[in-house]
C-alpha cells in the first residue's frame, strides 16, 4: 500500500481533502511512524477511549506492523498536518463480501480541538467509499466520548444502537454507541454538511 496515492479523486459528489484544514492529508502508515504510534498507544487517556490496555512495547508494534504489511483487511493512515504527525485513522476488519469496515481514530493531544477529527474522518470515508467501494463503515464509541460522537455526527455517522456495559475502561463498564454511515450517504452529502449541525 505504501506509495499509493491514498486520496485519489473518489468521484463526483464525494467530499475530498479540500474539506480538511489547510495542509492536512492522510498517508499510509510507515514503519518509521511506529515510535509515534507507540506514544499514543501507551497513553491511558487515549486508549481508554479505544477500550484497550495502554501497554504495548515498540518491538511488539514493529512485529505487528511487519506481519500485517500485506493484510488487505486493513488500511492504516497517519494524519499528516504540514509534515507533522497529528494522529492516526484506520479502516480495519475490512470485509470484501459484505463490503464493510470498522473505523478508528486518534488525534494527538497537541492537535486536538482544531477540527482535525472531522476532517480526517471525512478523508478516510472518501477512501473507504470512493476508492475501496465499501458499502458501510461502522464504529463503536463510548457514549461519554462527546467530542468523538460530535465529530462522527458531523461527518454523517448515525447511531444504530447502544451497547450496554460493553467495555471495561478506567475502572468501570461503559455503554457504547455503534454508529455507521452508508456509501450513498457519504457520496451524496453536500460538502457544506461538514460545517453544519449534526
Ligand atoms: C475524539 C478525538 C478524535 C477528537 O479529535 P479533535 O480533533 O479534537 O476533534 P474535532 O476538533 O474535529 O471536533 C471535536 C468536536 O467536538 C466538539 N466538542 C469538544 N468538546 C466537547 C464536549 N465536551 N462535548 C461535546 N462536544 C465537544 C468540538 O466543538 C467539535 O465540534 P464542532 O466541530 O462542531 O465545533 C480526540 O479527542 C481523540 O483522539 N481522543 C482520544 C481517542 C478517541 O477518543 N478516539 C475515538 C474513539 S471512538
Amino acid at each position: 500500500m505504501a506509495g499509493l496515492p491514498l486520496l485519489r479523486d473518489p468521484g463526483p459528489g464525494a467530499r475530498r481533502a479540500l474539506m480538511a484544514p489547510t495542509g492536512m492529508r492522510l498517508r499510509a502508515l510507515e514503519r518509521d511512524d511506529l515510535a509515534f504510534v507507540h506514544g499514543l498507544s501507551n497513553d491511558s487517556g487515549i486508549m481508554s477511549y479505544w477500550f484497550e490496555e495502554p501497554y504495548e512495547a515498540l518491538v511488539e508494534l514493529q512485529g505487528i506492523y511487519d506481519r500485517h504489511i500485506h493484510d488487505n483487511r486493513e488500511r492504516r493512515f497517519v494524519i499528516d498536518l504540514d509534515g507533522e504527525r497529528a494522529g492516526l485513522v484506520e479502516l480495519v476488519e475490512i470485509d470484501y463480501i459484505h463490503r464493510n469496515a470498522e473505523f478508528q481514530i486518534i488525534v494527538h493531544p497537541d492537535f486536538q480541538g482544531r477540527g482535525l477529527a472531522a476532517a480526517a474522518t471525512s478523508a478516510a470515508l472518501d477512501h473507504a467509499f470512493g476508492v475501496l467501494n465499501l458499502h458501510k463503515v461502522y464504529l463503536v464509541v463510548d457514549v461519554e466520548n462527546h467530542r468523538a460522537v460530535r465529530a462522527y455526527e458531523r461527518t454523517g455517522f448515525v447511531v444504530e444502537g447502544t451497547l450496554r456495559e460493553e467495555y471495561f475502561a478506567s475502572g468501570r463498564y461503559r455503554d457504547a454507541h455503534r454508529m455507521a454511515i452508508l456509501q450513498r450517504d457519504h457520496l451524496g452529502r453536500d460538502p457544506e454538511g461538514l460545517d453544519g449541525g449534526a
